[in-house]
């Protein structure tokens, strides 16, 4: 009866599954991310070929860069040879119904640890410079698009980047990559594991000139309309839960669809609170992520998709 009367459902199709790519041949487990691991180019390959049999259909990838690799500017984002790159053509290779999407901003890149660029005055204060970054951006996109990448998620927050990205991707003949744009990434701590899985954490200063103040939920409107203007394809919100109703504004008011990311903060406190004997993992993991849904989130992107999938397939009448 229940079931019958549900107005909401959770299923694998509504998984993005977010992944982290390193250069050589080890993976090893992310200590800070329980359940999630920096995968070589290798072996995210065949990674994909698992997870497409449980049913997902779409993962997001991010780099791991050495710090050798890093340099001011980021550069290393559009290189052709680079771990992501690499990635996109091993897993189209290995599973070519599997969606890629890819994240672009510049943070695994730079040697700051800001998602644009910066530039550094003489009296010691420094700027994350709009314009110079959307240029990167672009180069970042293309880089992407080339090897084969489905959709393309800038990160970054600059103001102008989702046109620029779809004509620069135009411009080469991409018409039909589609950019799912982060519209209102606010400035939150609860992407505090993620940066340390990435080792992308601000080397000063922190990202409140461009990530949103998590104050405000009208200017999440103003974004959206902005990236509607530009020509995005889907539209998100991040973090999740704690912005179910910025959520659910974007969806009655725009006709995009809509995708949230449960990030690393949100996943982890389930994970340690499970951990640790004070909540039912597989129940509040479930929870959360219908009341992401409910709110009105098409898409969720969300570290627990593997094992959410294999819950789900379980029982679908008790989920
Ligand atoms: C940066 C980026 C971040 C996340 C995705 N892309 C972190 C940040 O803005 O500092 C966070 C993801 C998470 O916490 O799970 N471009």
């Amino acid at each position: 009866m229940r079931g019958l009367m549900r107005e909401t459902s959770l299923s694998v199709a509504h998984l993005i599954y977010p992944m982290f790519v390193q250069e050589g041949e080890q993976n090893t487990p992310i200590e800070s991310l329980p359940g999630c691991t920096r995968w070589c180019v290798a072996d995210i390959a065949a990674e994909c070929e698992r997870l497409y049999k449980l049913g997902i259909a779409c993962v997001d990838l991010f780099a791991v860069v050495p710090e050798a690799k890093k340099d001011a500017q980021g550069s290393e984002a559009w290189n052709p040879q680079g771990v992501v790159p690499r990635a996109i053509g091993a897993i189209k290779a290995a599973v070519p119904g599997m969606l890629v999407m890819t994240d672009v901003a510049l943070d695994p890149f730079n040697t700051y640890g800001q998602d644009g660029i910066v530039k550094e005055y003489a009296d010691g204060s420094y700027e994350i410079v709009n314009d110079e970054t959307v240029q990167a951006l672009c180069r970042q996109a293309l880089c992407h698009a080339r090897a084969g990448a489905d959709i393309i998620s800038p990160s970054d927050m600059m103001d102008g980047r989702v046109a620029a990205i779809r004509a620069a991707l135009d411009a080469e003949g991409f018409t039909a990559v589609s950019i799912l744009s982060y519209t209102a990434k606010y400035a939150s701590a609860f992407y505090g594991p993620f940066r340390g899985a990435l080792g992308s954490a601000p080397k000063f200063g922190d990202k409140k000139t461009y990530q949103m103040d998590p104050a405000n939920r009208r200017e999440a409107l103003r974004e959206a309309m902005a990236d509607v203007a530009e020509g995005a394809d889907m539209l998100m919100v991040k973090p999740a839960t704690m912005y179910l109703d910025v959520i659910a504004a974007l969806k009655e008011n725009t006709h995009l669809p809509i995708a949230a990311y449960h990030v690393s903060g949100e996943y982890l406190m389930i994970k340690a609170a499970a951990a640790s004997g004070w909540l039912d993992e597989r129940s509040c993991m479930l929870e959360s992520l219908l009341s992401i849904r409910r709110a009105g989130a098409d898409m969720i992107l969300t570290y627990a998709a593997p094992q959410v999938a294999e819950w789900l397939a379980e029982n679908s009448a008790l989920n």
